[in-house]
């Protein structure tokens, strides 16, 4: 049984880094959106896995814009922090900075937003320690993180009521 002791957001934060090199290309020789896109939910749900003390399935991930094409030979960086906290559920905020090694110059090419649920040895969701909010920064961050989540809850209620009024229909 993992502790629910509560955590503070600095227990499981995480830094990957990533050198982008020719496997990682698109067509245009750039780093291909899928790569970075898999990173991010990587770093994540490393975050997620670590403050629940369980494993994590991704269940929402909100939109993703790439704001500069990120090259190879460069560094991909993903800090990923969990933002918020629900019963089972779990924001992870992942910033993504691409550093040229060559002169260190760094660039934030997108900021992701990506919920985890924590599931126990049957694969159904289980609680998670609460978040110890330390600073007035993730305090903010906590109160943006709830009205996301539950802008989230009403799309799924609605997906369910569009796919329920299909079957119905069928
Ligand atoms: C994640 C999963 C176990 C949740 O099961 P469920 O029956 O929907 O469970 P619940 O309705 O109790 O939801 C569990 C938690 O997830 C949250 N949640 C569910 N769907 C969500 C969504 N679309 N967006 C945000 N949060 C969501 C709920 O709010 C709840 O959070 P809380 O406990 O903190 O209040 C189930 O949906 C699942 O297995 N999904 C597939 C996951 C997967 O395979 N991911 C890999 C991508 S292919």
């Amino acid at each position: 049984m993992a502790s629910l002791e509560p955590k503070p957001v600095s227990a499981s934060r995480i830094t990957l880094a990533q050198l982008m090199q020719p496997q990682h290309a698109n067509n245009l020789g750039t780093v291909h959106g899928g790569v970075i896109m898999k990173l991010v939910d990587e770093a994540g749900a490393l975050a997620a896995t670590r403050h629940a003390g369980h494993r994590v399935v991704t269940v929402a991930v909100d939109q993703m814009m790439f704001q500069h094409p990120i090259r190879l030979g460069h560094l991909v960086i993903l800090t990923a922090e969990v933002s918020y906290v629900g019963r089972t559920s779990m924001e992870v905020e992942v910033q993504v900075v691409a550093e040229n090694p060559l002169t260190g110059e760094r660039v934030h090419t997108n900021t992701a937003y990506v919920v985890y649920v924590a599931v126990d040895e049957h694969g159904k969701p289980t609680p998670v320690p609460p978040l110890l909010l330390e600073t007035e920064a993730q305090r903010q961050r906590w109160e943006q993180a709830k009205a996301r989540q539950a802008f989230r809850l009403q799309q799924r209620a609605q997906m369910r009521r569009t796919a329920a009024a299909q079957e119905e229909s069928a």
